[in-house]
């Protein structure tokens, strides 16, 4: 079942960066990228790490500790020392709020 949560404004989030935001105990990371907004677990796959501090390029985003890579859009991991997928959840932008899935 679809539960749309709103987030952040669009304005949040500079272009080619992220927030993390925290909602029933989970913390989710919300990008801002050439391909537009998307969402994804905002915790590396690879330790307990936050990916706040994590650099955007293009589409992917670099894990601040070791520098494991993830596809933002699919939540791929791309390159060592990451092999999990970060889980990815559904955004939609209305009014210049973005709302997330977190089902
Ligand atoms: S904690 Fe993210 S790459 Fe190691």
């Amino acid at each position: 079942m679809t539960q749309w949560i709103d987030a952040c404004a669009t304005d949040d989030i500079d272009e080619e960066d992220l927030i993390t935001w925290e909602h029933d105990g989970h913390v989710y990371a919300i990008y801002n990228t050439e391909k537009g907004f998307f969402a994804t677990d905002g915790m590396c796959t690879h330790e307990e790490q936050s990916l706040a501090d994590g650099l955007v390029i293009d589409c992917v985003i670099e894990c601040p500790l070791h520098g494991g890579r993830f596809d933002v859009c699919t939540g791929k991991a791309l390159s060592a020392p990451v092999s999990v997928d970060l889980k990815t959840y559904d955004i939609k932008v209305e009014n210049g709020r973005i709302y997330v899935d977190t089902q």
